[in-house]
């Protein structure tokens, strides 16, 4: 099928929908200037997994884990929301029913003016005490400044225990809820946008299923083949500031 006839066949479906889920990852912020995890290029290529997104790297050098976030909220502080995070902004204003569900843990989405939005994967933003429940907003390079040795890193206010990147790690629960109103969302859309993820990670097939069972739309928007292929109905093989912008059209016009 063509791009345009993809795109056509989606927006007809969208015109007519009340309800509509997104659900991103990387690829979204790829043309901003972000590197997504597995692509060439790819975060995971120069960084050990194990090292710098597993509870366990964290107890082995959390000075290392540190580095690694505050460099990554510097670099997103360096760079602005595309077409695509712009585009989908703007569908939250125009669906009744809207939410956008994204494993991304920058601001670009929030900067483009998303509001109904859950960040299943944490916040870039934030810092969380790495036992109790504090958590709190940091500016992570001003810190990391000052940051010489183990005994420099941030204690939490209630318990003392060492403060740790809002960010969720390969193997710890989703923030609770996230994926309740996921599901709960997905259950009763009109359609579910798959933008701009390899669907290896965190729920995207589950919410596929789910919207799919309740006779919804599954639509992928990604220049590549993905895990989450074979269970969509529409593929637009698109980047994704291209797409989403498109498709805003037609579905307004
Ligand atoms: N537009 C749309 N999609 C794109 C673009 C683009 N411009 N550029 C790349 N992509 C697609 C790639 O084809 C790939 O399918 O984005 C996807 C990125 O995949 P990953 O790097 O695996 O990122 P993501 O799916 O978000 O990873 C999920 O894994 O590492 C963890 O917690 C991390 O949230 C992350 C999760």
């Amino acid at each position: 099928m063509t791009i345009v006839h993809s795109l056509e066949r989606s927006a007809e479906v969208l015109k007519y929908s009340k309800s509509v889920i997104v659900f991103a990852g990387a690829g979204l912020s790829a043309e901003s200037g972000l590197p997504t995890f597995r692509d060439q290029g790819g975060l995971w290529e120069g960084h050990r997994v194990e090292d710098v997104a597993e509870p366990g790297g964290f107890t082995r050098d959390p000075l290392l884990v540190w580095r690694f976030y505050a460099e990554r909220q510097t670099r997103q502080l360096q760079v602005q929301p595309n077409a695509g995070h712009f585009a989908l902004a703007q569908m939250e204003t125009h669906f009744p029913d809207f939410l956008l569900v994204t494993q991304n843990v920058d601001n670009l989405s929030e900067r483009a003016g998303s509001q109904k939005i859950v960040k299943i994967h944490g916040d870039l933003m934030e810092v969380w005490c790495s036992l109790c429940s504090w958590k709190s907003r940091l500016d992570m390079p001003v810190v990391l400044e000052s940051l010489r040795s183990v005994d420099d890193i941030p204690r939490c206010p209630k318990c003392a225990e060492l403060v740790r990147p809002g960010v969720v790690w390969f193997g710890e629960m989703l923030p609770p809820g996230t994926i309740d109103v996921s599901l709960s969302t997905a259950a009763k859309a009109d359609v579910l946008l798959i933008v701009g993820t390899s669907g290896l990670v965190s729920g995207g097939y589950g919410l596929a299923e789910t919207t799919k069972a309740s006779g919804g739309t599954v639509v992928e928007i990604n220049p590549a083949e993905t895990y989450l292929s074979g269970i969509v109905d529409i593929c637009i093989r698109s980047a994704s500031s291209v797409a989403l912008p498109k498709l805003l059209a037609l579905i307004v016009s």
